[in-house]
């Protein structure tokens, strides 16, 4: 749920974002007349709209300003579609699978966002995406407890086998895309997958990798966050880059409440787990992390690895204070899950402070915030707070 801006908030909010946004797109001398119409259009409807430069440099100015993104150097080249005119679910699911399709380029992934409306005076409720990600598998709990599938998503699955979806029940099953939108019922439907998407991870040496039977989607599309621009929030407005390796290789794959994968990879590696001084987790790790680069690349993947990231990262500081603006950035999430301490963004340090535009968490459709949460953070919409703990 989004939290309510009062008018004058809502116009200072507006003031600071068109300010901003004028000087960088060097319309400075349209900034009062189009101030006074912003003031106009929030004491005589509550609200204001931004035009359609408005919302694309806003929305790129939220990625430029997410403190958690290592890949933020890309930021001007978002694509932003603009679907705020939509207003039914079948022409919002339509609008997804044109996104999973422009954004998936046959492996050349492109940034995109769509932007869906926000919510209106009169709905009941905000218009909501309840997937985590447009593109994710399943996760079913088993009677005896354990997780077929990803783990993550358990929730997630029983909610939509609550709404009569059924999965094939393998261990990668494309989730449905279930979407609240206001004034129809709650409702699901499958994604158009296009080919190609899934990829199969194997290893440049070991043959025997293949039969661990991995795969992972090429790309990830967050589709829970909530994009605010001058005090508007657009409550439904997915977004993608393309992934990083340790994404997948370390923490989907490797964490132990994800898919778990370094014992039996440290099995067939025939490594001594009796004891911790052999670094046998680690050995395992480098290599699932060199399988899904080396997949990704060998499919025609676009992915980047955590080398690269990181140095990208430190140009995308210097040409920010270059152009006069202060980097914010969370350290904890910036710094990558391995081999943190040969990356340069290690050994820098970094100020916190969330500025708009942004995304932001919000209450969650079903189920918890992925990430602990503590009062005060002005990254959730709700004020309710993320802590140090790791991204997924
Ligand atoms: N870490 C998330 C995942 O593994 C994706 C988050 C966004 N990542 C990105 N490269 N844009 O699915």
């Amino acid at each position: 749920m989004a939290i309510h801006i009062g008018e004058q908030e809502l116009l200072s909010k507006a003031e600071a974002f068109l300010q901003e946004a004028y000087a960088e797109l060097g319309k400075s001398d349209l900034l009062q007349q189009r101030l006074t119409h912003v003031a106009d259009e929030i004491a005589a409807t509550g609200t204001w709209t931004p035009d359609s430069d408005e919302l694309i440099h806003g929305a790129r100015m939220a990625w430029r300003n997410s403190n958690r993104c290592i890949g933020r150097i890309y930021w001007k080249s978002l694509k932003v579609v603009d679907a705020r005119n939509l207003d039914t679910p079948e022409a919002v699911f339509d609008a997804m699978d044109e996104h999973i399709a422009y954004a998936f380029n046959e492996g050349q992934i492109r940034s995109v966002i769509t932007v869906f409306r926000p919510k209106r005076d009169q709905d009941e409720f905000a218009p909501r995406i309840v997937n985590h990600q447009l593109l994710r598998f399943a996760g079913y709990t088993q009677p005896d407890g354990t997780c077929l599938g990803d783990p993550a998503e358990q929730e997630f699955t029983k909610h939509c086998m609550s709404l009569g979806w059924k999965g094939e029940g393998t261990a990668f099953d494309f989730l449905p895309y279930v979407l609240r939108w206001p004034g129809f019922p709650e409702q699901w439907r499958m994604p158009s997958i296009p080919n190609g998407v899934r990829v199969p991870i194997v290893h440049p040496e070991l043959d025997w990798f293949e039969s661990l039977g991995l795969q992972w989607y090429a790309v990830p599309i967050i589709s829970e966050m909530m994009l605010e621009i001058g005090g508007i929030q657009f409550t439904a407005a997915p977004f993608n880059g393309w992934y990083m390796g340790t994404e997948i290789g370390s923490r989907n794959f490797g964490d132990i409440n994800r898919y778990n994968m370094l014992p039996a990879i440290a099995i067939r590696l025939g490594l001594d787990m009796a004891s911790n001084h052999g670094l046998w987790k680690d050995r395992a790790m480098v290599e699932l992390n060199r399988a899904v680069i080396y997949s990704f690349e060998k499919t025609g993947m676009r992915i980047t690895n955590h080398h690269e990231a990181a140095e990208l990262f430190v140009q995308f500081e210097e040409s920010e204070r270059k152009n006069g603006r202060d980097v914010h950035a969370d350290w904890v999430w910036i710094t990558p899950p391995m081999s943190a301490s040969i990356t340069p963004v290690y050994h820098r340090l970094y100020d916190n402070t969330v500025k708009g535009p942004n995304f932001y968490y919000q209450d969650p459709c079903i189920g918890k915030l992925r990430f602990d949460i503590t009062p005060g953070c002005p990254f959730h919409a709700a004020s309710l707070q993320a802590t140090a703990q790791k991204p997924e």
